[in-house]
C-alpha cells in the first residue's frame, strides 16, 4: 500500500528521533558558543530544563536551554486544586483484579458542559509510583472546550497522547505540534503546553509515564531499519506568545505528586524565543511504522510491534511500552493467523483508535478499551477463532485496524471510576465460552 504524500506541516518540524536540535522564532535568540553569556541575546533569560540527572551518561543526558521573555519563576504560590477524575497513586481504590476488563468508548461531554483537556482526563488504571519513577497510568481524555487562559505541565510522568477522534493542537514552550487521530505526540514532564481543539471536541488515551523516557526499542537481528525510523518524529520549531492576562489572570495547572496545584500567572509561560537541546515534546505519524512480520509461519510475538519504550532496571523488562497493531499483509502459510491464545507476565491495556482488531470483531469499539492483568488468560474471541481455523489462506490485506497496547511489567489496578461506569461491560468473559473441545483421538 502507498505511504501517505509527505505533508508540506512537515516543514514546520525539525525531524528525528533523540536529536539535538536549536531552533530560533527570532534570529539571534540562541546565544553562540555558551549557554549562559552575562547578557543573553534579545533581553531573554537563561533558563535549563533538566530531563534526566546532570551526570547521565552523555547519550542519554535529556537537557535543554530555553531562551524566554520571562524566567520560569514568575507565578503566585501554588494552591491546591481538585484532582477531578485523574488518580496517581496509590493506585488502591478498588482491588486488581485478574478478571479480564473491557470497556466501551465514553461519551464525550455535553455541549452545555465545558470540559477542556486537562479537566476531561479520566484515569482507567494505573501502577507504580511516580515519585518512584516507576509505573505509568492509563488515562482517558474527552474534552469540548479550549484550554484559552490556562497551561499545564507535568511533574509526576511524561503524557503518551493518543488521539482516537478530533484533531488536537498543543502549543508548547518548544513551539507548536498539531495532532491528529493516527499520530502520538509525546509531551516530556515538566514542558508547559495548551491545548486547543481544532475540531470542537476530542477524546482519546494517554499513557502517563513515570519512568524513564522514552527510547526507540533496539532492533536486534533487524539491523539498523524497521519499525518505527528516526527520521520520522518530529520535534516542534520554536514559537512564543508574548501575552499579558486581562484583569483575569492566566491559571498554571501543575500535576505534582499525583495532585493538581494551580498558581495564578500574569502571562503567557509560551514566551520562549529560541531554545537548543535534547528535551522536547515530539510527534510520530504511526502510517510510517515499518511493520516487520512473517513471510513464512506462526504469529511471532508481540513485541515486533513496539514503537516506543521505557525501560525498567532489568534489561529486556520495559517499565512500559507503546505497541501498535497497524494495518499490514497477512501471509502466514498453515498459520493460525491472529493473535495466539496466551497468558503473560506483562499487564497489557489495549485501545482501539480505528477500524477492527483482529482477534476482536466484536466488542472492541474505537475510544474503548480492554486490560488483561499479569497472567490473565486471553485471545482470540469464539467467533474469531472459528473463522480463523477455517480460513482461505490467501495473502489478505488487513487494513482497517489501528489498535494499540500499553504494556507494563507491573500489574494494573483499576481505578474506582473504571470499575463503577456503566461503560463497563458486564459480560466481556461471555466471548470466549463457547470455545468448546475440539479433541479427537480419530484423526480419519
Ligand atoms: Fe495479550
Amino acid at each position: 500500500m502507498a505511504l501517505p504524500e509527505r505533508s508540506p506541516e512537515c516543514d514546520n518540524y525539525l525531524a528525528g528521533f533523540g536529536n539535538h536540535f536549536l531552533s530560533e522564532a527570532e534570529k539571534g535568540a540562541v546565544p553562540h558558543g555558551q549557554n549562559s553569556p552575562q547578557k543573553a541575546p534579545l533581553g531573554l533569560y537563561a533558563e535549563q530544563l533538566s530531563g534526566t540527572s546532570f551526570v547521565m551518561a552523555r547519550h542519554e543526558n535529556l537537557r535543554s536551554w530555553l531562551y524566554r521573555i520571562r524566567p520560569s519563576v514568575l507565578h503566585s504560590p501554588f494552591v491546591r486544586i481538585a484532582n477531578q477524575s485523574i488518580r496517581s497513586k496509590p493506585f488502591n481504590e478498588v482491588e486488581a483484579t485478574p478478571n479480564q476488563l473491557r470497556w466501551d468508548a465514553f461519551a464525550l461531554p455535553e455541549m452545555y458542559e465545558k470540559v477542556d483537556f486537562i479537566d476531561g482526563i479520566k484515569t482507567i488504571a494505573g501502577n507504580g509510583d511516580s515519585a518512584s519513577l516507576r509505573g505509568s497510568a492509563v488515562h482517558l481524555y474527552c474534552a469540548n472546550s479550549d484550554m484559552s487562559d490556562r497551561f499545564f505541565y507535568n511533574s509526576d510522568g511524561d503524557f503518551l497522547v493518543v488521539p482516537e477522534k478530533g484533531k488536537l493542537k498543543f502549543a508548547t514552550e518548544f513551539g507548536i505540534i498539531a495532532l491528529a487521530p493516527g499520530e502520538i505526540a509525546v509531551l516530556p514532564r515538566g514542558i508547559k503546553f495548551q491545548v486547543t481543539l481544532p475540531d470542537k471536541s476530542a477524546r482519546g488515551y494517554i499513557l502517563e509515564n513515570y519512568g524513564p523516557s522514552f527510547k526507540l526499542p533496539g532492533l536486534g537481528p533487524i539491523g539498523s531499519n524497521g519499525l518505527a525510523n528516526s527520521r520520522d518524529f518530529l520535534a516542534p520549531k520554536a514559537a512564543y506568545e508574548e501575552k499579558l492576562s486581562g484583569e483575569q489572570s492566566f491559571k498554571l495547572t501543575n500535576k505534582f505528586n499525583g495532585n493538581l496545584w494551580q498558581a495564578e500567572i500574569s502571562h503567557s509561560p509560551l514566551d520562549v524565543v529560541g531554545w537548543h537541546g535534547t528535551y522536547y515534546p515530539y510527534k510520530y505519524d504511526l502510517s510510517l511504522f515499518n511493520v516487520i512480520n512473517t513471510v513464512s509461519f506462526d504469529h511471532p510475538d508481540p513485541s515486533i510491534f513496539t514503537v516506543l519504550t521505557s525501560p525498567s532496571e532489568l534489561p529486556g523488562t520495559a517499565n512500559v511500552d507503546f505497541v501498535i497493531f497497524p494495518p499490514r499483509w497477512m501471509v502466514a502459510e498453515h498459520t493460525f493467523r491472529p493473535p495466539y491464545y496466551h497468558r503473560n507476565i506483562m499487564s497489557e491495556y489495549m485501545g482501539l483508535i480505528f477500524g477492527v482488531y483482529d482477534a476482536k470483531e466484536e466488542g472492541f469499539v474505537p475510544g474503548g478499551g480492554s486490560l488483561h492483568n499479569t497472567f490473565s488468560a486471553h485471545g482470540p474471541d469464539q467467533a474469531t477463532f472459528n473463522k480463523a481455523s477455517q480460513d482461505d489462506l490467501k495473502p489478505n490485506y488487513q487494513g482497517n485496524t489501528l489498535a494499540f497496547m500499553f504494556e507494563s511489567s507491573l500489574v494494573y489496578a483499576p481505578t474506582k471510576l473504571a470499575m463503577d461506569t456503566s461503560h463497563l461491560q458486564k459480560n466481556y468473559q461471555n466471548c470466549w465460552q463457547g470455545l468448546n473441545s475440539n479433541f479427537s483421538l480419530d484423526k480419519s
